[in-house]
């Protein structure tokens, strides 16, 4: 196969969900049609294998929450397709946005008897700042679930996101049948197994066939056709162009867990998500079949197995082909980088690869040269946009010993290169402490953990009543006027930009308003 075959079967995608929607299922259910898995279960059980290897998982395992993201890749039907697992719970948040920074595409999970949720919100956020498509997978049908169209109704009201059904739903919760594709009208009957199986049986059957008759009745079907026609009038056809520009996104309803839909899912989902597309960057945008190579890393991981002591680099390749130990230049430090020894990630397991392509993610052992947002190329030099930090929502004060002084700054210099937790400073403030901003507040807990077991270094933690930080950016008199504000405490990033922690968005809104000159961002200022 050439470059260009290779990089056309290739898809690269996220799935974002509220914790709990069923995201590990949904998972595990996509990698049996890949055969990456033989049987259900094996990714829960891997999650409680990885304990065995990394203490700090510990934490994870205790909590029954997944920590890191790993890449998950298999074939299906000759398209090579890239999973980017992203940790799920609403703790893990910053980590699971730069992952969706490497997505070409994502399909947001939701719950039919829940509709949209928080963290999900909060992840479309970024889908839409990249203008990504979206496929929405309805889950848990065969539970009672709201009605279509108010999830419909909710999806466009709650994320501004127009949406159009794929197939549509016959019944729901104990009443429910199967789904019916809107286009080819063909019905795929679900049918519940016996006690103590968890798959359905799924028949799919056109309309008329006696099976679907015997199954949901005449009237049944005088209903689904309704339906169908009343699709036609309110909801938008299935316009590929605004699919592909994230504006529109086809919706799917099954039930991960009995693995009915899940097919159709990842069929529909391969033949309409794009494959890997040009990348900007400051010498304009890189096609992905260019014959240099290119990529970036979204991620870094340090410790992944104590044993090796190890730091883990993700680099997301934009174009060209990677081979195992090539040279590249990080056009950040301008140093050369020798990919050697790759890895290539399923859960915890790593194998390595010798090749790779665009679209595709590649593990790279790291001495610290390389950080979040570098980029990588080799025979031209090539800049990629930073990966943009987002808005902490808790944050708090790190102390340590003045005799640990040492093992703590480098602990937490190696930690906060992770992302995972932001530093923070406060110029005006005396000591070293420092400020720590995070998506969700179990990290702080990881970070300590980490520190003393990684680092050797105990630390002492207190809670700042902070919730939100606005990257604020303007000139130096109107940045020196809002240091008199009481509402807004002024600090500042590790790249030096300003940052301002508030308590609460209505102090947060007067001060934007009392500051019109100034710019409030929710996401840092790359670089
Ligand atoms: P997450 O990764 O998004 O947090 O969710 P996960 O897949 O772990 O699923 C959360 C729970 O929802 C699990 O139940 C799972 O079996 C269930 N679930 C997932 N998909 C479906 C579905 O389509 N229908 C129904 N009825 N349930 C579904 P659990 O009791 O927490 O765990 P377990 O049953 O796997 O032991």
């Amino acid at each position: 196969m050439n470059l260009n075959q290779e990089i056309a079967r290739r898809r690269t995608f996220a799935i974002i969900s509220h914790p709990d929607a069923g995201k590990t299922t949904l998972t595990e259910k996509l990698l049996l049609y890949g055969g990456a898995i033989l049987l259900a279960g094996s990714v829960k059980a891997r999650r409680a294998e990885r304990s065995a290897t990394s203490d700090w998982m510990k934490i994870e395992q205790e909590r029954g929450i997944s920590v890191t993201s790993t890449v998950l890749q298999f074939e299906y039907e000759g398209f090579r397709v890239n999973l980017l697992d992203t940790p799920g719970h609403q703790d893990f948040g910053e980590d699971t946005y730069r992952t969706l920074m490497a997505a070409d595409a994502a399909i947001m999970l939701l719950d039919g008897g829940k509709g949209v949720e928080p963290v999900t919100e909060k992840l479309y956020a970024v889908c839409k700042m990249r203008q990504i498509p979206v496929f929405t997978f309805i889950n848990k049908m065969d539970r009672p679930a709201l009605e279509p169209l108010q999830l419909h109704d909710e999806i466009r009201a709650k994320l501004g996101l127009e949406n159009t059904p794929f197939n549509w739903p016959i019944g729901n919760g104990p009443a429910f049948c199967g789904v019916v594709n809107r286009f080819s009208k063909e019905v795929t009957l679900f049918e519940r197994q016996e006690a103590g199986s968890k798959e359905a049986l799924a028949r799919s059957a056109s309309l008329d066939d006696p099976a679907v008759e015997s199954r949901i009745g005449i009237e049944g079907i005088q209903k689904i056709r309704e339906e169908l026609q009343m699709l036609e009038t309110m909801t938008l056809p299935l316009d590929l162009e605004l699919v592909m520009s994230g504006q529109l996104s086809p919706v799917f309803f099954g039930s991960a867990v009995t693995n009915f839909g899940v097919e159709e899912l990842l069929r529909a989902f391969l033949s309409m998500a794009p494959p890997p597309g040009p990348r900007q960057s400051d010498q304009g945008p890189i096609d992905p079949s260019s014959p240099f190579f290119s990529g970036f890393v979204f991620k870094t991981q340090a410790n992944m197995d104590p044993r090796h002591r190890d730091r883990i680099a993700f680099i997301r390749v934009c174009s060209g082909k990677f081979e195992g130990g090539m040279e590249t230049l990080n056009a950040r430090s301008q140093k050369t980088v020798r990919l050697s020894n790759p890895k290539e990630f399923f859960g915890r397991e790593r194998g390595t690869i010798s090749e790779g392509y665009a679209g595709d993610v590649l593990g790279i052992m790291n001495q610290g040269q390389l950080q979040i947002g570098d980029s990588l190329s080799a025979g031209k030099v090539v800049r990629f946009p930073g990966i943009p930090r987002f808005s902490p929502e808790h944050f708090c004060i790190l102390r340590c010993a003045p005799s640990a002084r040492k093992a703590f700054n480098k602990g937490l210099d190696e930690l906060l290169q992770e992302g995972a937790v932001q530093g923070l400073r406060d110029p005006a403030a005396s000591g070293n402490d420092m400020i720590l901003g995070a998506v969700g507040p179990l990290q702080f807990e990881v970070m300590q953990y980490r520190l003393k077991n990684e680092y050797r270094s105990d630390t002492s933690m207190d809670s700042m009543p902070y919730k939100i930080a606005r990257w604020v950016s303007g000139s130096s008199e109107d940045l020196a006027a809002l240091k008199g504000a009481s509402t807004v405490r002024l600090v500042e990033d590790m790249n030096g930009h300003t940052v301002g922690l508030f308590r609460d968005i209505w102090s947060m809104e007067s001060v934007v308003k009392n500051n019109p000159k100034l710019v409030f961002s929710p996401i840092a200022p790359t670089g």
